[in-house]
């Protein structure tokens, strides 16, 4: 009896084991997808760079001034007619993986807030053609 018992736990144990496994990465690749709080094409940006551009993009909104010597942020028109999260007049500024946006090259993604500052949305070039956007993922 014991020995079967033994046999037993030894036979659940060796079928558990590739289950458990499978499970594990499974789970990991739902913690590597919650890490990316907003996705435009294969970028992964983190709750903070998107709040940190969102803000940005406000304080200069509100002192009436641009990044460097562009034009962020700017009126976004909407044209693609995004579903947004919140009511507009819209303006977008550029997303970045590293710091605040400072002039320069605008690179392919954009946060999009309203004249209150409140979160519209984020959108991005890459994946869309000529000058349009698409959505990225996460809003
Ligand atoms: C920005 O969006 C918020 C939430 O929808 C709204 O209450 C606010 O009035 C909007 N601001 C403007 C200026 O439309």
């Amino acid at each position: 009896m014991k020995f079967l018992s033994g046999l037993l736990f030894a036979a659940s144990v060796a079928f558990a084991l590739p289950t458990s496994v499978v499970d594990a990465s499974a789970e990991s690749a739902v913690i590597a997808e919650r890490a990316c709080y907003v996705q435009c094409g294969s970028k992964c940006y983190t709750s903070s760079q998107v709040s940190a551009a969102r803000s940005a993009a406000y304080q200069y909104l509100q002192s009436g001034d641009t990044a460097g010597s562009s034009t962020y942020p700017h009126k976004y028109n909407n044209y693609e007619g995004f579903d947004f999260l919140v009511s507009g007049t819209y303006y977008e500024f550029p997303l970045l993986t590293s710091g605040t946006y400072s002039g320069g090259s605008p690179g392919a993604d954009r946060v999009v807030i309203n004249s209150s500052g409140q979160r519209a949305g984020e959108i991005t070039h890459t994946g869309a053609s000529g000058n349009n956007f698409v959505a990225c993922s996460g809003w």
